[in-house]
């Protein structure tokens, strides 16, 4: 079973595909005002009623389609133990996010994992006849994926949802806000859909621990039940409201991020590199692999940047920070990777 390590240090975090964008004056205005009024001395609302209103509205979906939970990991908690006993499987793809076997070794369960080459394209029938030949109890995958960025398209996953109907399939959309895709809009179509959502990223309250399960109305009733009691705090159900009330705001900040991503991939592609390789992203990261990852991290190292390394590969995945942040990231790129001899590319 992998444990997951949260990583906290000192420097230029670009390590957890957090914002890196604080709330602006106008939202931590709005927080202090109502600061005092929070009714400190009692339990939260259990149901989350305003904030799931809120949340639905800005989903375009009903209330009674989501349940708030304490960060979507919470939720991932929930429907793998709801749903994984010993002797049952997870089917996932390989790699993504290190939850999935957390909570799946956590239940006495089994990871099953698909691995595809990322320079391929995904082969939907190859996954469907492992899944099928291997009987799995539930899949569950990011899209976009953490760490590849890669996102399998809506026709792909709507084939896996008729493939296999009577068991749960969950799309963990962490960084849906990213993507130009979703599979909301199917939700009442395959009663057998789940999407996990989240504030933590594109909204920037990683902090505050707050994200969301989503399915058809009748699903959710029955999962409802098994969620903890006041599971969402006082304090972020009313931050919540609040930050999304200024959606506009958060929006900006996604095509800030988005506009970096695709501006330092870009840039990326226009150098002359060797001994590594980058991948087009649909989030707010990029992932890369290199034979010559650990000069890299090194050079990083020292301008105290920080990236997610994982160490039993050559693998990395370096979060979309501010402006200057990824100028910085660029630049050592550059000076690690690039062919003796050639013409360096311009930097803005
Ligand atoms: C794919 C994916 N799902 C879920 C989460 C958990 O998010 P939250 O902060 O809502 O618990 C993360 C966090 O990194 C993630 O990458």
């Amino acid at each position: 079973m992998i444990t997951y390590e949260t990583i906290k240090q000192d420097g230029i975090l670009l390590n957890a595909n957090e914002s890196p964008y604080p709330f602006s004056n106008t939202i931590l205005e709005e927080i202090r005002q109502q600061i005092p009024s929070v009714a400190y001395e009692r339990y939260p609302q259990d149901d989350a009623c305003e904030l799931r209103e809120a949340y639905a509205a800005y989903l375009h979906i009903h209330p009674d389609q989501l349940i708030a939970g304490n960060g979507s990991d919470e939720m991932i908690g929930l429907i793998i133990g709801l749903a994984i006993s010993p002797n049952k499987t997870v089917y996932t793809l390989k790699p993504d996010f290190s939850m999935y076997d957390y909570y799946t070794g956590m239940h006495g369960g089994r990871m099953i994992t698909y691995s595809y080459d990322l320079n391929q394209p995904f082969h939907v029938e190859d996954f469907i006849q492992k899944g099928q030949k291997e009987q799995v109890n539930m899949i569950l995958f990011s899209n976009p994926n953490n760490p590849t960025g890669r996102i399998i398209n809506s026709a792909d996953i709507k084939t896996i949802l008729q493939a296999f109907p009577n068991i749960p399939v969950i799309i963990d959309e962490a960084y849906g806000e990213f993507a130009d895709q979703s599979m909301l809009e199917y939700i009442d179509t395959f009663p057998n859909l789940l999407i996990l959502r989240t504030m933590s990223k594109a909204f920037g309250m990683a902090a505050l621990r707050l994200g969301f399960l989503i399915g058809c109305a009748s699903t959710i009733a029955r999962i409802r039940p098994y969620k903890v009691p006041y599971n969402v705090n006082s304090l972020t159900q009313m931050i919540g409201k609040i930050v999304l009330h200024h959606q506009e705001e958060m929006k900006d900040n996604i095509t800030n991020i988005i506009k970096e991503r695709e501006r330092m991939y870009k840039q990326i592609q226009s150098m002359s590199l060797t001994n590594v390789q980058f991948f087009s992203s649909h989030a707010n990261y990029l992932y890369g692999t290199s034979n010559n990852k650990q000069t890299f991290l090194q050079a990083l190292k020292e301008k105290r940047i920080i990236i997610r390394d994982y160490a039993d590969s050559d693998a990395f995945r370096i979060t979309i920070g501010t402006q200057k942040d990824n100028t910085q990231v660029l630049s050592i790129i550059q000076s690690v990777f690039e062919k003796e001899g050639s013409i360096c590319a311009p930097q803005r």
